[in-house]
Order: structure tokens, then C-alpha cells, then sequence
């Protein structure tokens, strides 16, 4: 039966929001290993109960890879069931225009981070025919309000479509994405989204469907309000 079995699971930007939700929906039946920008002492209180965690901040996507691979391995694993690659940023473009400074940003912790990072996991996934998860946006065929985030989200695409055929027999790759959810990244990136907020998703609800979505491996998948209407977060595969 899928899902039986416990997995080893990482989830980047596991903290908060999305990536915090999903951690929640999954704490009971699976082992965790979360990770975030921020300090040990910061996030405490705030897991569940049982999850591991490890810094690793993508402004630096190099060192974030390094210090993930190194976080799977002090934390005892040598090998990884799921790797969700959830953490990222939008920064809001200023009078229409995004700084040279905010798309290295946005390119660097979405992008660059991922690519680097899922090399650094590959051996792990391979070991146990894990699944690598990219959580990139609807957005990513293009938006004209917040462009380097939608091409970030668009480099996600192509990266799991590339993966998938290079890892093929050796690991699934999966490209989710969401649509409009209510968490923090909208305060986060300096946009208010005035009354459309009551619009959005509620976070677990999105978990649930990325719980399903995850366990189906299939890609990309969108996880919107159509997928929710159908019954996305109540039903599908169970991880
Ligand atoms: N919410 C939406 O409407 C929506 C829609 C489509 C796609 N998404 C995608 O879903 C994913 C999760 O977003 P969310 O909505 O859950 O936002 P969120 O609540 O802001 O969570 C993002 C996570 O990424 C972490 N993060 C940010 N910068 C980082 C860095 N430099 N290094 C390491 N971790 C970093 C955040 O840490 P801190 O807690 O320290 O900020 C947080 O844990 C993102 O990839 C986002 O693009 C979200």
C-alpha cells in the first residue's frame, strides 16, 4: 500500500508557511529533516515535535547545498525517500521595476540554490529511488507584475523537466505549482494584495494537495482552486 511505509523527508523552507504545512500534515507518519534561513533558537517551538533541522540559507546557494548534504549526514541518514525543494522569495518590483540587486536575489535563493542543491541530494535520492519535489508557482508561465520571480519559477520548470530525463531509473522529479496562498511571502516581498488575499488558498489546504501530489510523482502538477474544488485536498494518494 503507498504510503505504508515511513520515508525520510526533507524539506527546505520548512519553518514556515507551505513548507511548515506540509511538515505538520506529514510529522506523524514520517521522519523529518526541515531547513531555513534562520537559527537553530529562532525556529524553536515553532516544528514538530520529533523533526531535525538544519541552517541553510540560499542567499548563499553553494553553501546552502553544502550544508543540507552535511545536515542529512549529522543528522544519521544516509539516504533520502523525498526531497522537497520549497524555500524561496519574491521581492515586489518598485514602481514596475525589479533591481538588479532584487533579481540576483530572487534567482539566487529560487533558483541557483535548487539547481545546486539537487545535485548535492542526488546520490541520497538515488540510493532509496527517491523523489526530488521543486514547489515552483502558476506564475511561472510568465506574470507582468513580479517578472524575476516568474522567471525563477519558469527555470524550476525547466529544471525538473531536464532532471527527470537525466535521473530517469534512478529518481523521480517533480515540479508542483501552487497557486495564490495565504502565507507570509506577500508581507515578505513588500506586496499587499488588498482584498484578492481573501481569495487564496489556505495554506493546508495547498499542503494537502502537496502531500498528494507528491505521492503521485507525477509532473508538473498545478495545485489551485480548480484541483481543490475537485476535491484535491481531501482525496488522491496518500504519502
Ligand atoms: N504562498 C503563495 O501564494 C505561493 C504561490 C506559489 C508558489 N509559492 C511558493 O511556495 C514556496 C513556499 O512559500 P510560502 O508561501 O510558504 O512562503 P513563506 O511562508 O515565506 O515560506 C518560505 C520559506 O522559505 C524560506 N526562505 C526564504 N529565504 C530563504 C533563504 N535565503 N534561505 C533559506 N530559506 C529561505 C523562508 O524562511 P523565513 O521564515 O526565514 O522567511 C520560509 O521558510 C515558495 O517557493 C514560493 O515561491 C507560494
Amino acid at each position: 500500500m503507498i504510503g505504508a511505509k515511513p520515508r525520510r523527508i526533507l524539506i527546505t523552507g520548512g519553518n514556515s508557511g507551505l513548507g511548515l504545512a506540509l511538515a505538520k500534515k506529514l510529522s506523524s507518519r514520517h521522519a523529518l529533516l526541515l531547513s531555513g534561513r534562520k537559527s537553530q533558537a529562532d525556529v524553536a517551538g515553532t516544528l514538530p515535535t520529533g523533526a531535525g533541522y538544519v541552517v541553510a540559507d540560499q542567499s548563499e546557494p553553494a553553501l546552502s547545498a553544502e550544508a543540507l548534504a552535511r545536515g542529512v549526514s549529522d543528522f544519521g541518514w544516509d539516504s533520502l525517500d523525498n526531497a522537497v525543494l520549497n524555500a524561496g522569495i519574491a521581492i515586489a518590483p518598485r514602481e514596475g521595476i525589479d533591481s538588479t540587486a532584487a533579481i540576483r536575489q530572487t534567482l539566487d535563493v529560487n533558483l541557483l540554490a535548487a539547481i545546486l542543491q539537487a545535485q548535492a541530494l542526488f546520490p541520497l535520492l538515488k540510493k532509496s529511488r527517491g523523489t526530488l519535489t521543486l514547489i515552483g508557482s502558476v506564475v511561472h508561465s510568465g506574470s507582468a507584475t513580479i517578472p524575476a520571480y516568474a522567471a525563477s519559477k519558469a527555470g524550476l520548470h525547466g529544471l525538473a523537466r531536464s532532471l527527470r530525463s537525466e535521473w530517469k531509473g534512478q529518481a523521480s522529479v517533480q515540479v508542483l505549482h501552487p497557486g495564490s496562498a495565504k502565507t507570509g511571502i506577500h508581507d515578505k516581498a513588500g506586496y499587499d494584495p488588498g482584498r484578492m488575499r481573501s481569495l487564496f488558498l489556505e495554506a493546508d489546504d495547498v499542503a494537502a494537495m502537496m502531500a498528494s501530489a507528491i505521492a503521485g510523482r507525477r509532473s508538473p502538477v498545478t495545485l489551485s482552486w480548480v484541483r481543490y474544488l475537485n476535491g484535491g485536498a481531501f482525496t488522491g494518494r496518500r504519502l
